[in-house]
């Protein structure tokens, strides 16, 4: 019986709902912000950089109005990366690339450029060759040579050298230490400074945005860069965070490099969770971005921010961390997250709303338009409930109401639902309490009605 009514209340929620539907909100949301200044002008205004990662293909629709309206600068997520331009040797593709500094170009945005020399996503004809250290040296030579020149006068800034150390501060083994040894990084930026002298060279890693032995390898390496008078103008610090976790050293992190004299840079910001996120844990998320984003503003050549996508549609972090995901600003439906709110606050916005997101449960009596079926008949009714959720998240739910002409349920399906008198209470079954922002469940129900049958109020708890 109850695999009938489950299959039949799936089939229901598919259909179109009736006339009477009546939404009660769970908390008030932030769901629009089309009024607030784009985060790029509140960036502007205190002369900082805010970026985000992007890939080429998406940048049309809402996709492509938030990544030109909201940012001042674009980095390509891997379209400049080796194994993106060059995956056979000497055959190139710029295609996503050029989009990408096209595009930007477009909408008045900076380029910055990653990445020219990593351990990661090189082509296998690169990785699987033997190369004596001449070779090797001239590949990486022209690698560079070649790229730069491409964007030469395009790009505000290049992140030479990735992820050059381990998490004790030793040298990374890659195929560019172990075959050109640790100065692969000076000559890599020298390489760089010749063909573009205008874009700032940076080093860019993860681990290094709180003071610690790996930062601190980092912080040696640059001040020696520079004592040599090796091209160096930045470093970036990625800032891949895990929520409840900015490194409370992150602000006097940034004034030390910046007191070697060089920029710095938060160059690949995102702040994940465990699934499912909640309003308490997007609240958390707020604060961690608002901290970052403080940090940065605080420090005079600290250039700005950037982050890894500025929607959970488009984030590494689900690939790569099972479990964990909602790291960006805004949710998978484009709707501005209470991080993106926290971001406004610490660039100097002053409209955004309190950083809640908003979930919405939603009576009908069902009717079936296409079939004359209204949901009603003479002593009965299907009805069903749909509970929603946009820049908010529930983990569990329940649902009451109070019916306002004697009606009663007399079962339900994908909910628990109890009557008391004319209150009626109904929550998640065991498999369906999880909503996620931009999600919905649907559950559905039989009840007993004479007279009338007018929808009640229903309010979330
Ligand atoms: O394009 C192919 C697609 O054709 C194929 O079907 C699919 C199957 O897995 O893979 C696609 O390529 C993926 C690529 O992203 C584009 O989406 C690769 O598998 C995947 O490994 C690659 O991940 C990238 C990752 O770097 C590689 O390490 C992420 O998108 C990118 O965001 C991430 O960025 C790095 C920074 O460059 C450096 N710092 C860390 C950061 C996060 O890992």
């Amino acid at each position: 019986m109850r695999t009938s009514r489950t299959s039949l209340g799936k089939r229901l929620s598919a259909l179109c709902t009736g006339a009477a539907a009546v939404a009660a909100l769970l908390a008030a949301g932030t769901t629009a912000h089309a009024a607030d200044t784009p985060l790029r002008d509140l960036a502007a205004a205190k002369g900082k950089v805010i970026g985000t990662a992007v890939t080429g293909s998406k940048l049309t629709g809402t996709y492509g109005d938030i990544a030109g309206g909201q940012f001042n600068s674009l980095t390509p997520g891997n379209a400049m990366k080796w194994g993106s331009v060059e995956p056979t040797r000497g055959s190139f593709d710029w295609s996503e690339a050029d989009q990408i500094v096209a595009f930007a170009q477009a909408h008045n945005q900076q380029v910055r450029g990653h990445t020219l020399v990593w351990h990661s996503q090189n082509p296998s004809w690169l990785t699987n060759g033997t190369w004596t250290q001449a070779q090797l040296s001239s590949l990486l030579q022209d690698h560079i040579t070649t790229e730069v020149t491409r964007y030469k006068g395009k790009l505000a800034a290049w992140d030479v050298v990735n992820e050059p150390f381990n998490e004790d501060g030793t040298y990374r083994s890659t195929l560019w230490y172990d075959g050109l040894g640790a100065d692969y990084i000076a000559q890599a930026l020298t390489w760089a400074h010749a063909a573009d002298p205008s874009a700032k060279l940076y080093i860019n890693d993860y681990n290094v945005e709180g003071v610690n032995a790996k930062s601190t390898a980092l912080y040696n390496l640059v001040k020696s860069l520079k004592a040599r008078g090796v091209p160096i103008d930045g470093v970036g610090l990625q800032a891949h965070l895990i929520l409840g976790q900015v490194p409370g050293t992150l602000q006097q992190n940034i004034q030390r490099f910046a007191d070697l004299g060089v920029d710095v840079a938060v160059t690949e910001l995102d702040i994940r969770m465990q699934l499912p996120a909640d309003s308490t844990k997007l609240a958390q998320q707020a604060a961690d971005y608002k901290a970052v984003f403080d940090a940065c503003v605080a420090v005079t050549r600290c250039a700005g921010v950037t982050v890894w996508g500025f929607t959970d549609s488009d984030s590494w972090i689900p690939d790569v961390f099972p479990g964990y995901g909602a790291a960006t600003p805004y949710d998978e439906n484009y709707a501005p997250k209470p991080a993106y709110s926290a971001i406004a606050t610490a660039l100097g916005g002053t409209s955004t709303p309190p950083p809640t997101g908003a979930c919405a449960a939603t009576y009908s009596v069902t009717s079936q338009w296409n079939t004359g079926f209204t949901g009603q008949w003479n002593t009965g009714f299907t009805g069903q409930v749909t509970i929603a959720c946009s820049g908010a998240a529930l983990s569990s739910w329940k649902v009451n109401w109070t019916y306002g002409a004697g009606q009663r349920i007399t079962q339900a399906w994908n909910a628990t639902c109890t009557q008391t008198g004319a209150g009626v209470s109904c929550s998640n079954a065991s498999y369906n309490g999880t909503v996620p922002s931009g999600g919905s469940v649907t559950f559905g129900f039989n009840a007993s009605w004479s007279g009338s049958n007018p929808a009640p109020t229903v309010s979330l708890g």
